[in-house]
């Protein structure tokens, strides 16, 4: 996982929950690199499993409410540090359809270390798509909460369902309804 993913993680907790809980998990958490990360290094998904299981404890909030929390938070760090694809695309939902043939695609071009998901998509009309989301980190919340963020940035009304495909959430199916100008 790319450092700039626990860099954000940690300034989040820092704002959201404070010095005290950041200094708590990370204490609480068996890191290799000790919780010192670089924006640009790359370190063990487990690592993030450790800290959203102890902040999770410490904070009484299920890691998928964490997860999805960080991903309306990451959302920032997007738009600011590759405003590039917000400027090429007009409508949130094709930038959404677009995730895996061509977004995530750059994003491999620019870190080739990168642990992505894959997605399948279909578009069912003008509308509607249909997405499956498999990533073995389950992270499936983080994609609900940037695509929200993707719709919000456009100003677009949106209805986002999911069902997961099995427990561990390493499977889950989307659907992505569109309603257009707010
Ligand atoms: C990772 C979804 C757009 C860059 C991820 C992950 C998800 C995701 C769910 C977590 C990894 C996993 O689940 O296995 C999405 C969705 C997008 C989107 C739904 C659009 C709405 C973008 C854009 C960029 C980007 C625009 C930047 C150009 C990254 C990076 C990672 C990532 C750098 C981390 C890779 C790593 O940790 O190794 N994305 N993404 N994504 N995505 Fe995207």
């Amino acid at each position: 996982m790319k450092g700039i993913v626990f860099t954000e993680f940690l300034e989040m907790v820092e704002d959201k929950f404070g010095l005290e809980t950041l200094d708590y998990i990370i204490t609480n958490s068996e890191l290799e690199s000790e919780g010192s990360y670089t924006a640009v290094g790359t370190y063990d998904f487990f690592e993030m499993q450790q800290l959203l299981t102890h902040l999770s404890e410490v904070s009484k909030i299920p890691v998928n409410d964490l997860i999805y929390t960080y991903g309306l938070f990451f959302f920032k760090t997007l738009t600011t540090h590759h405003s590039d694809i917000f400027n090429y695309y007009t409508s949130p939902l094709d930038l959404v359809a677009s995730i895996e043939n061509h977004i995530h695609v750059q994003v491999r071009k620019i870190y080739p270390d990168a642990e992505l998901p894959s997605f399948t998509v279909k578009k069912e009309n003008d509308h509607e798509l249909s997405l499956l989301y498999s990533s073995e980190r389950a992270m499936f919340m983080f994609a609900k909460a940037l695509m929200e963020k993707t719709f919000e940035y456009y100003k677009e009304n949106v209805e986002i369902k999911y069902e997961l495909m099995n427990e561990q959430g390493t499977q889950v199916k989307f659907l992505i309804k569109s309603y257009g100008p707010n």
